[in-house]
């Protein structure tokens, strides 16, 4: 029997996921839960929202809605580790231990932080740190901390997060060569199809570029989103190349490849925008509406997704606690 890999992820709870979070990681990261030699750690990044906003409503009802997002999307709580980050206090234990062996410098290189100072250069400001927090300074040390605190091998994110998950690395072998070796450094597993899906307007589909497809929006609303993906200007009855077609990629995220062929055959012999679009709303609302109705269900069971949380902060709790015992003790924090 192959040894079980333990692959963990962790989502920022801010917003409801778009088609793109979807089929390009909530769909992947459930059918890989899935696999027997996985044991899956799925987790809320809820402390990491402090991190973008103050608005303490948004915090929460984001954790809560994204919480019921992904068991609608088919989470099975009995397969994967479900979990809060904040109900996992040792994360942030881990964090301070993790922050006195990180050197400053590393942080210093890091993406969010990189951007932010040369936001502040662009506008000029005298002070290049201008309104940077320490939470987003920190931000890759609880993230280490996130990762190392269950020792996972493989760790499924988007190309962004890269870096992050090569710091993890760099701070587990660094306290496994003052410490002694207690900590997996963990992988980053880049998923083939995230970022692939184009949005409306043909640029990667991302919050930031106001470009998205909802998922749980009612069906006029989708409607209307689909009805303005941008197209060329071909007339009905000319034949239409699907291989830049933002219509066609995202119809072909949630066809079958059969599917697919014959919406081939309808470009080739030359379907009119306004019908291709239809087509692809009609198509999504059939792909979406399980998801739909199982989401309207759990987001009115706040006792039921309560207690798969803390039914996964107990499972996970089982995990962190032997770790950061040995942690502690490697680090010289023990009794007298
Ligand atoms: N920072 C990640 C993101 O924005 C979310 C995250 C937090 C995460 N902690 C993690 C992902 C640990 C993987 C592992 O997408």
């Amino acid at each position: 029997m192959k040894k079980q890999q333990r692959v963990l992820t962790g989502i920022t709870t801010s917003g409801i996921p778009h088609l793109g979070n979807l089929v390009g990681a909530i769909l992947p990261a459930i059918k890989a839960s899935n696999q027997e030699n996985n044991s899956s750690f799925l987790f809320l990044a809820d402390y990491h929202s402090l991190i973008k906003n103050t608005d303490s409503d948004l915090t929460h009802s984001s954790s809560y809605e994204i919480a019921a997002c992904w068991l609608a999307c088919g989470l099975d709580p009995k397969k994967v580790i479900f979990y809060r980050q904040s109900d996992i206090p040792h994360i942030f234990e881990l964090a301070w231990i993790l922050g006195c062996l990180t050197s400053k410098g590393l942080l210093n290189r890091a993406h969010a932080y990189k951007a932010a100072i040369s936001d502040n250069q662009e506008k000029g400001a005298k002070d290049i740190d201008k309104g940077i927090t320490m939470g987003l300074f920190n931000y890759p040390i609880l993230m280490a901390a996130d990762i190392l605190m269950f020792n996972a091998d493989i760790v499924p994110v988007g190309q962004d997060q890269k870096q992050h998950i090569e710091m993890a690395r760099d701070i587990a072998v660094k306290f496994n060569h003052h410490y002694g070796e207690l900590f997996t450094p963990p992988e980053a597993q880049i998923g083939e199809t995230t970022g692939i899906l184009p949005g409306l307007d043909g640029r990667k589909m991302s919050k930031s570029y106001n470009n998205t497809i909802p998922i749980f929006s009612d069906e006029s609303v989708l409607k209307k989103t689909i009805m303005k993906i941008k197209t060329n200007s071909l007339e009905p009855g000319e034949p239409k190349d699907s291989s830049d077609c933002n219509i066609f990629s995202i119809y072909n995220a949630i066809a079958s490849e059969k599917q697919v062929r014959e919406f081939q055959t309808q470009y080739d012999e030359g379907i009119g925008w306004g019908d291709a679009k239809l087509f692809l709303f009609e198509s999504l609302e059939e792909f979406l509406a399980p998801f739909k109705s199982e989401y309207a269900k759990i987001i009115e069971d706040r006792a039921y997704i309560e207690s798969v949380l803390v039914d996964g902060s107990k499972k996970a709790l089982e995990i962190s606690t032997p770790i950061i015992e040995d942690v502690r003790k490697a680090v010289g924090i023990k009794g007298f």
